[in-house]
């Protein structure tokens, strides 16, 4: 059995379980960080999904669109930097995909992810092979919209497939964009520090969605 869909409080749930994962990865951030950029990746994350948590143990939510949004603000608000305005973006963007929606399933997790990816680059400007998060998120929003059936257990896993596969050939790239791009071909080799965070939100949701069903 797949999980077709999440209610409201379990959405809550999920972004809970994003949160905790990403506070544990710190370290693994952090170290991605100093190999190619200035080393404040994991403390930059941890500080925002801690923020995530004590707003989502504030608040009480109507819509699907709301979890969303708090997280992108809660983020842009505690990270600073670019990847507080990245990361922000992409949570606040996600929200216009889902407007009016109490539960979330799969055509809504595919709209939210297209409206994220959107602000994304509407707000940092990278395309695909600029070595950023953008390499993780581009290919797993296009996995997403090839996938056609009703498990949103089933669409996460495959988003969080592409995206993995993303964040493996930004090791290929050299940076174009950002901190990085100083070190130039020093970045071969090395994975993009935000192509590996926007991969583990993707796989910590797909976690949460495995072992609930
Ligand atoms: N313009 C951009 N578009 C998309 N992602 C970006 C952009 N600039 C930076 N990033 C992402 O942010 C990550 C760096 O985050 P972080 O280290 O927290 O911020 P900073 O670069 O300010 O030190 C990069 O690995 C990259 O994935
Ligand atoms: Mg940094």
């Amino acid at each position: 059995m797949t999980v077709e869909k999440l209610s409201l409080s379990e959405f809550k749930g999920a972004m809970l379980a994003i949160a905790d994962g990403m506070i544990a990865s710190k370290d693994l951030l952090t170290q991605a960080d100093q190999a190619i950029g200035d080393g404040d990746h994991g403390i930059g994350m941890a500080r925002g999904f801690e923020a995530v948590k004590a707003m989502l143990s504030e608040k009480n939510f109507a819509q699907i669109e709301e979890v969303f949004f708090s997280t992108g603000t809660s983020l842009l608000s505690s990270i600073g930097g670019a990847s507080g305005a990245i990361f922000g973006s992409f949570f606040m963007g996600a929200a216009k995909g889902v407007k009016g929606c109490i539960e979330l399933d799969a055509p809504g997790f595919k709209n939210a992810l297209a409206a994220g990816l959107e602000m994304v680059k509407k707000r940092g400007g990278a395309n695909i092979g600029d070595k950023t998060m953008v390499d993780a998120l581009e290919p797993a929003v296009q996995a997403a919209m090839a996938y056609n059936g009703n498990s949103l257990g089933e669409l996460s896993l495959q988003v969080y497939i592409a995206a993995e596969a993303g964040m493996q050939r930004t090791k290929t790239f050299t940076a174009r964009i950002g901190k990085a791009k100083t070190l130039g071909e020093r970045t071969l080799g090395f994975a993009d520090p935000g192509s590996i965070s926007i991969t583990l939100i993707f796989k910590f949701f797909s976690d949460y969605l495995k072992q609930m069903a």
